[in-house]
């Protein structure tokens, strides 16, 4: 039996609510690997659209997702499709407006919850997406549901937007927020919601320092009283 790195923290959200951010910055104070689920949508996303596969075409996609072999390198931030590096273009507005499409159909979803899941079983991670705390680890040790006012989220994702050079006024960002928020939460397979326990936290007036602080101080309580010690190099 492999034994326990530690703890799995599922954090779930509204799209530009900061969970990568947060994420990877936890992942990095507790020392866990950080895994960004929606650059997974993202990506096949990308490769549908490159293969002209509409998210209608099941069948197709099922093909497509299953050819697909994901890595994360560099503490979580880059993603690498059967070795090519696609960070950059999964950003693209193209995707951003495609994605909630395609993350809508079931076999998508079976096939990578799976692959999520067994990215981190043995624990010691740090999750995050929109259905971490109820389809991928339902059983996590911590949850948590990070959101913010859609103004600010779509004022922060501009600001993140300009910062990479992409040209993308206020209102379209606001909009793409908005509409895959709709479907994300309103989709009849794992839609984005809040489980009864999980912690919910509002990060419209708080700054990622202070978001982070606290996930951070629940999440050394639960390793303390679990008697995990947080693993380091
Ligand atoms: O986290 P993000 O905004 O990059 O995610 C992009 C899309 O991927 C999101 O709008 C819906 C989908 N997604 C999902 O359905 N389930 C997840 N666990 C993560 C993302």
């Amino acid at each position: 039996m492999i034994k326990k790195k530690g703890i799995i923290v599922a954090i779930d959200g509204p799209a530009g609510a900061g969970k990568s951010t947060t994420a990877r910055l936890l992942a990095e104070k507790l020392n866990y690997d950080y895994i960004d689920t929606g650059a997974m949508y993202r990506a096949v996303t990308l490769f549908a659209l490159r293969n002209d596969i509409k998210h209608t075409e099941t069948e197709q996609l099922v093909k497509l997702v299953s050819s697909l072999n994901f890595e994360f390198k560099n503490n979580g931030t880059e993603i690498f499709v059967n070795s090519e590096n696609v960070s950059e273009q999964i950003r693209s507005a193209e995707v951003s407006s495609k994605v909630s499409d395609y993350s809508k159909i079931a076999e998508v979803r079976e096939i990578l919850i799976q692959k999520q899941y067994e990215i981190g079983e043995h624990g010691g991670i740090v999750m995050e997406g929109r259905d971490i705390t109820t389809a991928v680890f339902p059983n996590a040790e911590l949850k948590i549901f990070l959101t913010a006012d859609l103004d600010v989220r779509a004022y922060r994702r501009l600001i993140e937007m300009r910062n990479k050079g992409q040209k993308i006024d206020l209102e379209n960002v606001r909009n793409n927020l908005e509409t895959r928020d709709k479907i994300d939460s309103s989709r009849d397979v794992n839609p984005l919601m809040i489980t009864e326990d999980s912690i919910i936290i509002d990060t419209t007036k708080l700054t990622v320092d202070q978001q982070v602080e606290i996930i951070y101080n629940k999440a050394k309580e639960i390793i303390k009283s679990l008697n995990l010690h947080s693993h380091h190099n």
